[in-house]
């Protein structure tokens, strides 16, 4: 079967130029680096300015939801159904797609009375086929990859971008080259890299020094790079906010709240919504408010001690590794973000990040430790009154619980804080924690444990 809206009149698929998000220069291409030849500051991609206006939102709506009903592999992509806001391709098989997208919204009901919010939704990026948001970008990015003729894709990573880009690389026959922190990345991860077939090197270094390292690498090597500083990576992940607005039948939440590591994700949404916005779609923006763990806290330092105008790197250091970065590439464009939406940028203990991603996991959901920042922050931002009791709020969950079952392990046998300052403070989560049981395999002692069970 073929799509029966791809060729929709009146709608595109969008020819684009590079903007410098510091001195607003436009570009038909762009260098490796994917900077500013002048200023050095990092590119956006932008639309040809006018074309907006022949936008139909009724028309854009409808083309993509019955674009659901097409067999094509190009509709089935919950990134290429919305491929009208995204660069143009030539032909639709040029895409290489998983059939990302497509994630679901879940309502979290024992969440929203832990936070006292009325509706509390969850986006579960988790669920995307290398099972984290990277997903979304990567089928665009690594599309325009190969159409830009280069052989070898890389990234630096903190472990899902890699495993993401090696699984795209690996459909769309291009080989990756993998950068990852020795030691500081989840098995989960690292093994994805490995079975996709990516040339993977740990390096006695941290998040920040393995980008530092491609960015030179990139200049030498005829390698493309994937990271987030890629502007067609946010370009994909902006379809998730697309795909969450057409999930609230394009009314908007009050908030959208995002963990923030590298900032490429609360970038892309951003972006999303003010297009959005501009176009017709949605009638206002949602705030979009960025949830950073303590030990790596970048922006919210950024924003505290230097009013958002130059970057205060830190020394990264927390077990939701996913985030364990200290120099964000995109904080520039996250602190525009910040500014059109009105969202806040807070910061979540160790133990706070524990405990929210024992709640998420206890809604029958789970995710991994750098999404449950999204609902720690949400407690504290209601505690701090910039959330209101009576608002809707949806959390971006970033990742997939499997994606870090050492930390889940930890938490629940209770090793995750001893020998840490943070242990006897940990002794609050002890009625999340659900421990493995060794038990004799005699029926007396399942029983026994089932009637323990019941009245804890
Ligand atoms: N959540 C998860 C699960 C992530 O893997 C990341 C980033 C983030 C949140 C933060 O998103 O960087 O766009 O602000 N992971 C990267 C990686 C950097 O290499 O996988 P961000």
């Amino acid at each position: 079967m073929s799509s029966p809206t791809s060729s929709a009149p009146g709608v595109r698929q969008a020819t684009f130029r590079f903007r410098c998000i510091g001195c607003g220069d436009l570009s038909e291409s762009a260098s490796q680096n994917f900077r500013c030849p002048q200023c050095k500051d990092l590119l956006e991609i932008t639309y040809p300015q006018g074309k907006e206006s022949s936008f139909d939102p009724t028309k854009l709506k409808s083309t993509w939801r019955n674009r659901r009903l097409s067999s094509t592999p190009i509709d089935q992509s919950g990134v290429w159904r919305f491929r009208d806001l995204l660069p143009a391709l030539a032909s639709e098989g040029q895409a290489i797609t998983l059939r990302e997208g497509n994630t679901p919204l879940y309502e979290l009901p024992q969440c929203a009375r832990i936070t006292g919010v009325p509706r509390l939704l969850a986006k579960h990026q988790g669920l995307n086929p290398t099972g984290s948001f990277k997903d979304a970008g990567m089928t665009v990015a690594a599309t325009f990859a190969r159409l830009a003729g280069f052989r070898w894709v890389a990234c630096a990573s903190t472990g899902n971008t890699s495993a993401s880009m090696a699984a795209y690389a690996a459909r769309g026959g291009l080989r990756s080259l993998v950068l990852v922190p020795d030691g500081k990345i989840s098995w989960s991860k690292l093994s994805q890299a490995l079975d996709y077939g990516a040339v993977t090197c740990q390096l006695r270094t941290d998040f920040d020094g393995c980008l530092r390292l491609l960015q030179e690498l990139v200049l030498r090597a005829p390698v493309y790079q994937l990271n987030s500083i890629n502007p067609f990576r946010l370009e994909g992940q902006k379809t998730l906010a697309l795909e969450l607005l057409e999930q609230l039948d394009w009314q908007p939440p009050d908030h959208i709240i995002v963990p923030g590591g590298n900032l490429g994700n609360s970038s892309a949404i951003g972006k999303a919504l003010v297009e959005m916005r501009d176009l017709g779609l949605i009638s206002r923006l949602p705030k979009l408010s960025i949830i950073q763990a303590e030990g790596a806290n970048a922006l919210v330092r950024t924003l505290r001690e230097a009013a958002g105008k130059c970057l205060i790197s830190v020394q990264a250091e927390t077990r939701a590794t996913a985030v364990r970065i200290g120099n964000p590439a995109s904080w520039k464009k996250a602190v525009h973000v910040l500014e059109a939406t009105g969202g806040a940028c807070e910061q979540v203990s160790e133990i706070e990040i524990a405990q929210a991603k024992a709640e998420i996991g206890a809604e029958g959901i789970g995710c991994e430790p750098a999404s449950a920042v999204t609902l720690a922050g949400l407690k504290k931002l209601v505690k701090l009154g910039l959330v209101k009791r009576e608002e809707s709020v949806v959390l971006i969950l970033t990742g997939n619980l499997l994606k870090d079952p050492d930390f889940t392990m930890g938490f629940h046998r209770g090793d995750l804080f001893k020998g840490t300052p943070d242990e006897t403070a940990s002794a609050g989560l002890n009625p999340l924690r659900r421990p493995p049981m060794v038990l004799d395999a005699t029926l007396d002692a399942v029983i026994g444990t089932l009637e323990q069970s019941e009245k804890s």
